[in-house]
């Protein structure tokens, strides 16, 4: 062989090596390698590619970072119009969708009494374009555009992950000659936040909405700035194939696509008639907020392609497809009144009270506001009509103001310069975009927060003890510190609102429950900045008694695994306050107990061993799990090696697994896990 040959065929190797472990990422969402052997193979191609720039095809995984940039994008023709789909809203449409279907469907000789099969998905809310494969590569990629012509968008689309510059061949090797297949471009939820987070921490664009940054970055003439975007695309639909027969159905003709290298949508589900279509409607429905993308509705199909081609189009629409839309997550309503809240630990958060509006079937008339920044970003005033989001699970967000739609008298809003519960100076520290109430637990806000915290279930654990009790408790001056709790009297309860003397009585005895708690949770309670469960959970297993922690310095607290700069700072300002060390001493006064654990490092159980834990774990937070395997001692190392004594492998795993595999290292899951932390630690008890 020439080295010529043997150069072709490493490039070769290489480029369908990337290929297919692209394949396994975007679509089949099952990596097998890690990411560092990814990049090392792809720096491997470019650096012989640019030793041989005549050898670069155009289908090489190295073309995907984004070529140079367009004056202007090209107006393409499409071969195929691109249409858009009728409009459903409720069963009187969907059943009206069915009814006129069957009847036309009858009147082009469709066997009487066969039901109709309908093939549904989601309406995935992104943009739609259209690409074009020869002999199995990318060789175009358009827009929408008016439905008639679009945009040449071909460079920006090789730059998204989930498009294939190569398809795989269908079975025996066949590879169509022509396709041109449909989908929608879009971003996830999470990868649209992280990259507005990211944009605000810069002070560059931030968009309201994952469609919009979908569209923003389809749009870049410079191809780089869109392979910087987290897009993602998915197919739905298989306009044409030649050189292979096309599946008979729209279903089949998705597992076609998916074979030849594109993501399909994971909700696709093939239904019968009306009842089915209205079920498949709801169930996406109720799915909607736990999905990672946002949806608008659901796109409904006949799913035989023979019957969709015998009923055609109508206008601008097929007549053998519609979608059924759900409520808007985005709606139109008046910034009535911003309200300044004080949280636990002091941040003076600004809160949005609007007129009431539906959004995405719920009544929004609050949203939070963030910070100052956000509404100097957002430019917002009171008064202002504002569109306000709300998608999954987060809070409803203002994400822009109709500045068209200003009214004459708007009214800035201004950052309060004392805290609007107990008057003491707001502070904003340097660097930090949330401004403090410096009144500490002298402020009554901060107060109720602190104690809903310390009575909370991972905390003391006080059953009985609410929200509203406690607002009650601190607003009558009954209760200043968490010490105070432990001193109410039956009188002191009895007295408020919703407590009959039995409900007294348990809260009582619940109190005196709580009091016997572990140090851990104890840690927690106190609610110091940044000390959530983990970490309490970390120091107490370090320290094992409490005064050890107290009189901690920064070097000791340093030392600690979980510990970093900030947290350690936090720690020691709390120690520092005499407030907090009176109280500390009044709630052991007050019989505040737990088993102290004097122990030294070297006893315990695991001490000497390397974990590794890879994949999700459904129970616990990887850092939980972490945690209490370095409380037992462990190291928890990133990767796998010889030295590994044990890799935790949850839901997913993938080159780690392999790997421990491959070495011979123990490999449990998360159950075999749960069971020896918890035998492990009541053995330390
Ligand atoms: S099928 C001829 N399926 O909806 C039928 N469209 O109004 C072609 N869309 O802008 C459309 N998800 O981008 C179809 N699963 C899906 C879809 C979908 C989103 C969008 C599409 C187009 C609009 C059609």
């Amino acid at each position: 062989m020439t080295s010529v040959d043997s150069l072709s065929a490493r490039l070769a190797f290489l480029r369908q090596t990337l290929h297919a472990h692209n394949y396994r990422y975007h679509v089949l969402d099952a990596p097998d390698i890690p990411d560092a052997e990814y990049d090392r193979l792809f720096a491997e191609l470019k650096a012989l590619e640019a030793q041989h720039p005549e050898l670069i095809t155009a289908d090489s995984p190295t073309q995907r970072v984004g070529g140079a940039p367009l004056k202007s994008f090209a107006e393409i023709t499409h071969r195929h119009p691109m249409l858009s789909l009728g409009n459903l809203f409720d069963e009187a449409g969907l059943q009206a969708f069915v009814t006129r279907m069957e009847k036309e469907l009858a009147d082009l000789g469709y066997p009487q009494g066969e039901p109709l099969q309908f093939c549904c998905e989601p309406k995935l809310d992104g943009l739609a374009v259209s690409l074009i494969y020869e002999q199995g590569v990318l060789v175009q990629g358009v827009t929408r555009g008016d439905g008639q012509k679009g945009e040449g968008i071909t460079e920006n689309l090789k730059t998204v992950g989930s498009i294939p510059l190569r398809l795989n061949p269908l079975p025996d090797q066949v590879m169509p000659t022509r396709l041109e297949v449909r989908g929608e471009v879009y971003m996830t939820r999470s990868a649209f936040e992280t990259m507005n987070q990211r944009a605000r921490d810069e002070g560059s664009k931030v968009f309201a909405n994952p469609r919009n940054a979908a569209a923003g970055s389809l749009r870049q003439l410079d191809p780089k700035i869109t392979a910087t975007r987290p897009l993602m695309f998915t197919a739905y639909q298989l306009v044409e194939m030649e050189g292979v027969p096309v599946a008979a159905t729209h279903d089949q003709a998705m597992q076609q696509l998916k074979q030849l290298g594109f993501r399909i949508s994971e909700e696709i589900a093939c239904v019968t008639g009306y009842a089915g279509l209205k079920h498949y409607c709801d169930q996406l429905l109720q799915k909607r907020d736990g999905l990672p993308y946002d949806i608008d509705g659901a796109v409904l199909k006949l799913n035989d392609r023979r019957w969709q081609a015998e009923l055609g189009f109508r206008a601008r629409e097929p007549r053998w497809a519609t979608a059924f839309k759900y409520p808007a997550q985005e709606a139109m309503t008046q910034l009535l009144d911003v309200e300044f809240q004080v949280g636990r630990t002091g941040a003076v958060t600004p809160v949005a009270r609007l007129e009431p509006v539906a959004v995405s079937g719920v009544t929004v008339s609050n949203a939070t506001l963030h910070n100052m920044d956000e509404v100097a970003r957002l430019g917002v005033e009171i008064g202002d009509w504002v569109i306000l989001r709300r998608a999954g699970d987060v809070i409803p967000q203002i994400v822009q103001v109709v500045m068209s739609k200003r009214p004459a008298t708007t009214q800035m809003i201004k950052a309060p310069s004392h805290c609007p519960v107990c008057q003491s100076l707001v502070e904003r520290a340097e660097g930090e975009a949330v401004l403090r109430c410096s009144g500490g637990l002298y402020c009554a806000a901060q107060r109720k927060e602190a104690l809903k915290h310390f009575a909370s279930r991972k905390a003391m654990d006080i059953e009985g003890l609410g929200d509203k009790l406690i607002d009650q408790l601190v607003e009558r001056d009954l209760v200043h510190t968490p010490a105070d709790l432990y001193r109410l009297t039956f009188d002191d309860l009895v007295g408020l609102e919703r407590m009959g003397p039995k409900s007294a009585e348990n809260l009582l005895q619940a109190l005196e429950k709580s009091k016997q708690t572990q140090l851990a949770r104890f840690i927690y309670a106190l609610g110091i900045r940044e000390v959530g469960e983990a970490t309490a959970a970390s120091l107490a297993q370090y320290f094992g008694h409490f005064q050890a922690l107290r009189e901690a310095d920064e070097t000791t607290l340093r030392g600690i695994d979980d510990i970093g700069p900030v947290v350690a700072q936090h720690l020691l300002s709390f120690f520092a306050e005499p407030h907090n060390l009176e109280t500390l001493d009044d709630l052991i006064q007050q019989g505040v107990h737990w088993p102290e654990v004097h122990r030294r490092r070297e006893d315990l159980p695991l001490v000497g061993q390397t974990w590794v834990l890879t994949g999700s774990l459904e129970s616990l937070t990887r850092d939980q799990a972490k945690a209490r395997l370095e409380a037992l001692g462990a190291k928890v190392a990133g990767s796998v090696s010889k030295k590994t004594t044990c890799l935790v492998a949850g839901s997913a795993a993938g080159s780690k697994l392999t790997k421990a595999e491959s070495l011979g290292v123990e490999v449990i899951d998360e159950a075999a896990l749960l069971a020896q932390l918890a035998a492990l630690e009541t053995a330390q008890t």
